[in-house]
């Protein structure tokens, strides 16, 4: 069902034409999701049983794990939709709710039921479904859980038209901010206590120890049954300033591009220098919603530019040298 060249390395490369660092993340991600389909594919030749390796994201806010799972949905070619954890919590029909993400991925699918059964759901901010003793939420986010955990399973879903969905086989990717999760880590640092045999292993051990537990998952307040299902765990980190700039302009579909664009087809020519993305990328920083305000502070920079030069046909190329100062207009020499 994979097209065997869609390797864990050729995902990789494909998701850093998008998605800037995260390279840990990108790769648990890729070797997953590559498993997962091959398991699929084996499953069919043989009939075994597929145990199913659903993926957990972990990071802060805007650091691209949507980003990341709608690339990746885009490389493998598979129907994509993404569904909230905190409306699953906020509606009193959890069950019609998850209908409905699984319908939307059927429609993702051209109304093709076989091929939505291989697709992927993302589930965002699975860690506000935490429970939380005497609040009113701690309810709905359990039985959120339960719900989830039954599709996650696999199961067979009713859609409106009466059609079933099969959900054995679609990957579900979960993703939280889990705001408190590495206080909780640091005290339970299993592994510690090797390190001081052999020092040449103090770099395993990192990785051991930087490892999500289900424990810790589980102390969070998410429950057994349902950390259970998410094994494997890929954790983004916050963005620095440097990854900040290079969001700016690296990916194929940044916004320096996007502007860029835009401007030509006014017939001008767009030219941002460095300082400039790095003064944004130091407000962006402040601002702590990782990359998701670069396009607000770019904006607001270039919108009076983009007022003006409709107005003035003799403007070739607009210069900007820094968010503070005015940027320089290039005009035709008649
Ligand atoms: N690592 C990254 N590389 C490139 N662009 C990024 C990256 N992280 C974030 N962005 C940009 O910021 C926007 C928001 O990122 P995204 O939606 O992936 O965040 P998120 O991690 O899912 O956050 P949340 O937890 O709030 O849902 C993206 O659309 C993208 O433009
Ligand atoms: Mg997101």
């Amino acid at each position: 069902m994979l097209d065997k060249r869609i390797k864990p390395s050729v995902i990789v490369k494909y998701l850093d034409q998008y998605v800037i660092g995260q390279d840990d993340a990108k790769k648990i991600v890729a070797v997953a999701v590559y498993s997962h389909y091959r398991k699929i594919d084996r499953a069919k030749q043989d009939s075994v049983e597929v145990a199913k390796s659903n993926v957990l994201l972990i990071g802060p806010s805007g650091t691209g794990k949507t980003l990341l799972c709608e690339t990746l949905a885009r490389i493998l070619g598979v129907p994509f939709v993404t569904g909230d954890a905190t409306s699953l919590a906020q509606t009193r029909y959890v069950n019609e709710e998850i209908e409905a993400i699984l319908q939307r991925l059927v429609d993702k699918a051209d109304g093709n039921v076989a091929r939505a059964q291989n697709g992927i759901v993302f589930i965002d901010e699975i860690d506000k479904l935490k429970a939380v003793d005497g609040q009113p939420r701690s309810v709905s986010g359990e039985s959120v859980q339960h719900a989830l955990l039954k599709i996650m399973e696999g199961s067979q879903v009713k859609l409106a038209n009466a059609q079933y969905i099969d959900t054995t086989n679609i990957l579900f990717i979960c993703g939280g901010a889990f705001v408190g999760l590495e206080e909780i880590m640091s005290g339970s640092q299993t592994y510690g206590f090797i390190s001081a045999s052999d020092s040449d292993n103090q770099n395993i051990l990192n990785r051991l120890n930087a490892r999500v537990k289900p424990t810790d998952l589980f102390q969070y307040g998410l429950i057994p049954e349902f950390t259970g299902r998410l094994p494997i765990i890929a954790r983004f980190r916050d963005l620095t300033r440097e990854m900040l700039v290079r969001i700016l302009v690296e990916p194929r579909n940044c916004i320096y591009n996007q502007f860029m664009d835009i401007f030509r087809n006014e017939g001008v020519e767009l030219s941002v220098e460095r300082k400039t993305f790095e003064q944004i990328a130091d407000i962006a920083l402040e601002y702590k919603t990782g990359a998701r305000s670069l396009r607000g502070i770019f904006e607001e920079l270039i919108t009076p530019i983009l007022f003006a030069v409709p107005d003035d046909p003799g403007i070739r190329k607009v210069e900007i040298a820094s968010l503070f100062t005015d940027p320089r207009y290039i005009r035709n020499s008649k």
